[in-house]
Formats: C-alpha cells, sequence, structure tokens
C-alpha cells in the first residue's frame, strides 16, 4: 500500500464518528453530507490530493470552529481515530477494489463487531459473498446509494441491506443524510446549502432486506432509470427528426410537460441538456453530441437477471440493446446509405400538436410498464431469493434523491400500500384508470413513428407488454406444439388438469395422443 506522506490534520482529542475510505466524487461529496449533518468523519484515500480536496472544502464550508473531517495516512490510522465498535463506510469502485480496501482493514486490526459499509455500484451477489466471506472478521453491510454527486451531497436514496442489527447501529446516520420528502404530496424537501441539511421529512431510506437485497434492488432502479431515459429519448427523436422540431423547441415543450404527471427529474434535466449550447460552435450541444452510448452494466445485469428468473422486463432490455445498437455507429452510418425506409411526413394526418400530445401519452404510459415490469422483477426476484421487499417502501424511498425520482412514484407508493400482494402495477385501479385514458394516443405515436420510420424501441415494447399481459390467450399453445413435435416436449390441454402433460406421435400417420406418465 502506498501511504500518502504530506502532512495531515489528526485531532486526536475527540475520535471520529464515522469512517470512511475513498474520496472520489461520491465519497467525498457523501463525507460533506455526513459532516452537515453533524457526524465527524475519519477519511482515508490512497490519493492525497483527494484528502488534500476534502480538507479544504471542509475548511471553506465549515460554520464551527474545529475540522469536521480528519485525514488519516494508513488504514490502521484511521481505525486508531474512530470510535469503537467502528463503523466504516466504502465508496470505491465496485468489483476488486472492495475486497482490496477489506482485507487491508482486516490487517489494520478491524475487530468482529465492526461494521463495513460497501456503497458502491456492487454487483448484489458479490455482496452476498463478501457478508460469507467476511463474517467473524466484520460485519459486512452493503448500502447501494442512488442520486449522483449532487444526491451524495445534499441527500441520496439509500438502499440498505444486512445483518438487522447493524442495521439499527447506522439507521439514524443514514437517515439524516438521506434525501426527504414531504409525506403528503410525496414531493422531495430539497437544500443545496452547505452546511443546512434538511432536517424535516421522510427520509429515503429503509431497511431492505437480508444482505444482496439492497444492491438488487438499486440494479432494478438502475434498469427502470435506463427504460425512462430510453423513453425520454425516443419522444426527442421523433420530435426531432419527425417533426423537425429545434432542440431548443423540445426542451420548452419537455419543460411543459414537467408541470403535469411526467414531473421527474430525467425531463428537466433533458430539457437543460437540449438547451445547451455549445460553447465551442454555439450550435445546440445535444447535436454535437456523438450518439454512442455508454454503460457501465448495471442496465445489463437487470437484464440479465431477468431473464435468469424469467420476468418479462422487455422495455428494460430493450433500452440496454438500444445502448449497445448505437455503439455500432459506422456500421449505422454505412446501413443508412443502403437501407431504406418510408417518405412519410409525420403530419400528414395529425397535426404537430396532436403528434406532441400523442408523444406525451406515449411516454406516460410506457413509463407505467418500464415500472410494472421493474417491480415485477424485484417480486419474482424476491420469491426466489426469500426476501420479504416491501413495495411501498421501496416506492417511498425513491420519491427523492435518486435519478429516477418522480411524482408519479407517489401513485406507485399508493398502489401497493392499497394492495401490498398486488401482482402488477398494472392491475392498481389507479393504473387501469390512467392507461385506459391515455392509451388511444399511445397506439397512434408508436403507429405514426413505425409508419414514418422512426425507431421507438422501448416505447413499442412497452405497449407490447402491455397488450401480452391483458391477453387471456396468447400463441404459445402452438409454439407448445412446435416443441412437441421437434422435440417430444409435451404439452398440458386446457381441459385436463396443469400437471398431466401430453405428447403427439406425430411421425406416425394416425398421430396418436399420449399420456405421459410422470
Ligand atoms: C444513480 C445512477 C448511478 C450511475 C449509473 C449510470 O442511481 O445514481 O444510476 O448509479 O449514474 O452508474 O450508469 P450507466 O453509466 O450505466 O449509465
Amino acid at each position: 500500500m502506498s501511504v500518502p506522506t504530506s502532512p495531515s490534520s489528526i485531532d486526536n482529542a475527540e475520535q471520529c464518528d464515522i469512517g470512511f475510505i475513498g474520496l472520489g466524487v461520491m465519497g467525498k461529496n457523501l463525507v460533506l453530507n455526513l459532516a452537515d449533518n453533524g457526524y465527524k468523519v475519519a477519511c482515508f484515500d490512497l490519493d492525497q490530493t483527494k484528502i488534500d480536496a476534502i480538507l479544504a472544502q471542509d475548511e471553506e464550508e465549515r460554520m464551527v470552529d474545529k475540522p469536521r473531517v480528519v485525514a488519516c495516512r494508513s488504514y490502521t490510522e484511521l481505525l486508531a481515530n474512530l470510535k469503537a465498535p467502528h463503523t466504516i463506510i466504502l465508496s470505491v469502485p465496485a468489483g476488486k477494489p472492495v475486497d482490496h480496501v477489506c482485507h487491508h482493514l482486516i490487517d489494520a486490526g478491524v475487530q468482529a463487531d465492526d461494521i463495513v459499509v460497501d456503497t458502491g455500484n456492487s454487483l448484489w451477489t458479490d455482496s452476498v459473498a463478501r457478508e460469507k466471506k467476511y463474517r467473524g472478521k466484520f460485519v459486512f453491510f452493503s448500502t447501494a446509494v442512488s442520486g449522483g454527486e449532487v444526491g451524495a451531497r445534499f441527500g441520496p436514496s439509500l438502499m440498505p441491506s444486512g445483518d438487522p442489527y447493524a442495521w439499527t447501529r447506522i439507521e439514524s446516520i443514514w437517515q439524516a443524510i438521506a434525501a426527504k420528502v414531504d409525506p403528503e404530496t410525496g414531493k422531495p424537501i430539497e437544500s443545496y446549502e452547505p452546511g443546512k441539511p434538511v432536517t424535516e421529512g421522510e427520509p429515503c431510506t429503509t431497511y431492505i432486506g437480508p444482505v444482496g437485497a439492497g444492491h438488487y434492488v438499486k440494479m432494478v432502479h438502475n434498469g427502470i432509470e435506463y427504460a425512462d431515459m430510453q423513453l425520454i429519448c425516443e419522444a426527442y427523436h421523433i420530435m426531432r427528426v419527425g417533426l423537425k422540431m429545434t432542440p431548443a423547441e423540445i426542451a420548452a415543450t419537455y419543460r411543459e410537460w414537467n408541470q403535469g404527471i411526467l414531473n421527474s427529474y430525467l425531463i428537466e434535466i433533458s430539457a437543460e441538456v437540449l438547451d445547451q449550447h455549445d460553447p465551442e460552435s454555439g450550435a445546440a450541444l445535444v447535436d454535437v453530441i456523438m450518439d454512442k452510448a455508454g454503460q457501465k452494466g448495471t442496465g445489463l445485469w437487470t437484464a440479465v437477471s431477468a431473464l435468469e428468473v424469467g420476468s418479462p422486463a422487455q422495455t428494460i432490455t430493450q433500452a440496454v440493446f438500444a445502448r449497445s445498437l448505437s455503439s455500432f455507429k459506422d456500421e449505422r452510418v454505412m446501413a443508412s446509405q443502403h437501407l431504406s425506409g418510408p417518405a412519410i411526413n409525420m403530419t400528414q394526418s395529425d397535426s404537430k400538436e396532436d403528434v406532441i400530445k400523442q408523444l406525451h401519452d406515449a411516454l406516460y404510459c410506457s413509463k407505467i410498464c418500464a415500472y410494472a415490469q421493474g417491480f415485477q422483477l424485484m417480486s419474482i426476484a424476491a420469491k426466489e431469493h426469500g426476501w420479504t421487499l416491501d413495495f411501498a417502501e421501496i416506492a417511498k424511498i425513491w420519491r427523492a434523491g435518486c435519478i429516477i425520482r418522480a411524482v408519479f412514484l407517489q401513485s406507485i407508493t399508493k398502489a401497493y400500500e392499497n394492495n401490498e400482494h398486488l401482482a402488477n402495477l398494472l392491475l392498481d385501479p389507479f393504473f387501469i384508470e390512467q392507461i385506459n385514458h391515455y392509451q388511444a394516443n399511445w397506439r397512434r405515436a408508436i403507429a405514426s413513428a413505425t409508419i414514418a420510420g422512426i425507431p421507438c424501441p422501448a416505447m413499442s415494447s412497452a405497449l407490447s407488454y402491455y397488450d401480452s399481459y391483458r391477453c387471456a390467450v396468447l400463441p404459445a399453445n402452438l409454439l407448445q406444439g412446435q416443441r412437441d413435435f421437434f422435440g417430444a416436449h409435451t404439452f398440458s390441454r386446457t381441459d385436463k388438469p396443469e400437471g398431466k402433460k401430453f405428447h403427439i406421435e406425430w411421425n406416425k400417420p394416425e398421430r396418436p395422443q399420449v399420456q405421459i406418465k410422470k
């Protein structure tokens, strides 16, 4: 381990409440958030510039005489500066660095009743494995964090999971630093002033369940985030290409939408992005940003998990594929010169205003389906992994702080408060009524875009999900016939108990049916 050599500002007179390792963008802001809430934090990072940066920021922002942050030069020094039993928070990149730090803490003398909390975007199965691996050495606890750098600084949404006793020891810390919501309106109570944290309202944190559950829920949050972002991008694309609207006009449309049922952080920031000018050319920045999407993997993990547990989450999965397809830029440019589409004006039969209204409704209905898929996935995974997830609470803690925060999460909270066993969000009376009201325009928007040759994979997949879910009879009967034909895979009959399996002797001229005995 390389040990920073420049002077530290260790204050041995008073021990710290929390140890913090990893002072990247998220880590630094979480430390300042903890400090604003009255916690004294001992910090360590291998990069001395990051330690210097946090000391400087603490100096600049603190309203008390003494430093709220203590810089440490090693893991041993970090432990020596903490009140026992120790609470140590990690904000290091997911994967190997987490174990690397855990091993250093063991070498430095961490104790069996010390709590080490991983707050990175870790794969949930890694958290489960780590809890087992470090059992007896320290208590490995995890807390998934959403909200980006501003959320970390002024109030994120926190999804903790692990040992319930450890949770009782850290709960009040998490409640203090989490985003807050007005319980009546479901709207965030915000303050972006250093030193003045929000102290009233409902904190956006709740104990999710056994270790791994919190990171699973955060993973699905990110899957929904991918879908939400892609849907907004598809609406933008249709307005830009189909309606020939300028980025500024689309920004204005999003601002208008943000006043109503589509009110959300992602709509708000999309308007900001669309209004931004390129500092170099003066053109709309969005027109010079390369159309190749990046991804760090949480959307992919959600899609993989949905496939593994057999939960239909096609809008989330389409959003991941849409990012993948975007990355084939050169191939798309080449294909655009060979593959033709229709030359159709979207406003031939509907006015521009009508199409914009249709897109609004399509975005809303598609969004409902994306969330329905995310909650359905969590419900199926919970059964598979033996977790008891409280969906009303999960929706509640996503109302502020996190990236998918939206007014509409209040309705999801109510849906699960009214019926904790709701099989699917689409079956909640409020959402039934909403989709009935808006679906004609949803269909029309997708039909018009399809006829005009403008892709809207996430919106169309959401509509297919809705139409498939409400179908009492799907063509899987023919599919079962096909499977039985070439592979003798058997089928159940609608007129016999489902456990009984049948097979047709397809190769015999008279094709007799046989019942398969188990
Ligand atoms: C959040 C975000 C955060 C991060 C993702 C984005 O909830 O705060 O989801 O976790 O921005 O890593 O991931 P991609 O790079 O895959 O878009």
